[in-house]
């Protein structure tokens, strides 16, 4: 047999076999994100403040995703305690940026940890962004629009997520359908991860469609065992519908929290939103007596009065699995599904 048959035939049975489901072409998570941050899956537990400790960092890692530890608003001495209960594992962690810059010291103590990542959201990254590649971990910059994303790509980000509205907790305006592809679109040179929204396997295949190279997922994770969360509160989100979520500010008036425009917070409707949204105003000028009715209903785990913070995913949830399989289970259904598109 002359080599260009032989060559040939073993093309003809490499896709016979593909044809038949014999191997299964895994290229869909070979890409920029995996190789960069060095992991199987690309798929990222949300650093959602207080929720993503280091077990469940942890337990993303293990499982071939990355996990980030929920820095949140900066509390140095819970973050140092979360990375050493990470162990020897390679997590990352995440930080709300305009938070970051009132105490930036923050960023240091965790880099002392060499994390695989830093993820700042909500702000100008510019500041950290050399101190955080000095240190070897890439710099990932979660954005709500395009003009964020050119922003954070001149500041030298190494993968820019864009979190779409649909997403759990603070966030803007843009859905994830269109801010993906054109964010993609508009900056070839850096990866895009697609948050918002995303909750099982079709959501990681249709986010690898959009052009995005992986998906961070808060929602999801948050019903898991392993996040740090009020049981309560995890079963309120596997119970919900998408349409029982909403953005708003009520929530971070009565925690006394109010961010910079143009964020608001999507949580799980409840009666103390019901009650308040559209009278703002309102609850701003009862702020004294509804922050601490809110403080003692979030103590009792009463969660008609606090809040539950969860995106629209909610509505695709209907189970608490650990953290791990989530990771195998999203993965998988993406590839079959993929790999069925493919064959059709
Ligand atoms: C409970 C919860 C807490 C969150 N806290 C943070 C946070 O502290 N910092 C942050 O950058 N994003 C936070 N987020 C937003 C996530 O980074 C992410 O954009 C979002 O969860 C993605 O949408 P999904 O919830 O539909 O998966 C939080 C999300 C949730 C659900």
């Amino acid at each position: 047999m002359r080599q260009g048959d032989l060559a040939r035939a073993v093309v003809g049975v490499a896709r016979a076999c593909l044809r038949r489901g014999f191997a299964r072409p895994n290229m869909p998570f070979r890409n920029r994100v995996t190789a960069l941050l060095d992991i199987e899956h690309p798929i990222l537990l949300a650093p959602m403040d207080v929720v993503s400790d280091g077990a469940l960092a942890a337990a993303v890692s293990k499982a071939g995703g990355l996990g980030l530890i929920g820095g949140g608003y900066g509390d140095g001495g819970w973050l140092e305690r979360e990375f050493v209960a990470a162990g020897n594992t390679r997590v990352g962690c995440g930080f709300i940026t305009w938070s970051l810059a009132k105490q930036p010291e923050l960023l240091d103590r965790a880099l002392d940890h060499a994390p695989a990542a830093v993820m700042l959201s909500f702000g100008d990254p510019t500041p950290f962004a050399e101190r955080i590649h000095a240190a070897g971990a890439k710099l990932i910059c979660q954005v709500q629009s395009l003009v964020q994303a050119k922003e954070a790509a001149d500041a030298g980000a190494d993968i820019i997520v864009a979190q779409g509205t649909e997403a759990g907790g603070h966030g803007a305006a843009r859905g994830t359908m269109t801010l993906v592809p054109e964010i993609v679109d508009a900056l070839p040179r850096v990866p895009v991860v697609a948050a918002g929204g995303i909750a099982d396997g079709r959501g990681l295949a249709a986010a690898l469609m959009l052009g995005a190279e992986g998906v961070l997922m808060g929602t999801r994770f948050y019903a898991s065992r392993e996040a740090v969360g009020h049981a309560e509160a995890k079963r309120r989100i596997t119970a919900a519908s998408g349409d029982d979520t909403q953005r708003s500010i009520v929530f971070d008036i009565s925690r006394r929290n109010v961010w910079p425009a143009p964020y608001n917070g999507r949580l799980l409707r409840n009666a103390h939103m019901d009650r308040w949204l559209g009278r703002e105003n309102d609850l701003m000028q009862n702020a004294d007596a509804e922050a601490a009715r809110y403080a003692g209903a979030r103590d009792a785990g009463d969660f008609d009065t606090a809040g539950v913070i969860a995106g629209e995913s909610t509505g695709l949830i209907h189970d608490l699995p650990g953290a791990a399989e989530i990771v195998t289970r999203v993965a998988a259904e993406a590839e079959t599904l993929l790999n069925n598109g493919a064959r059709r």
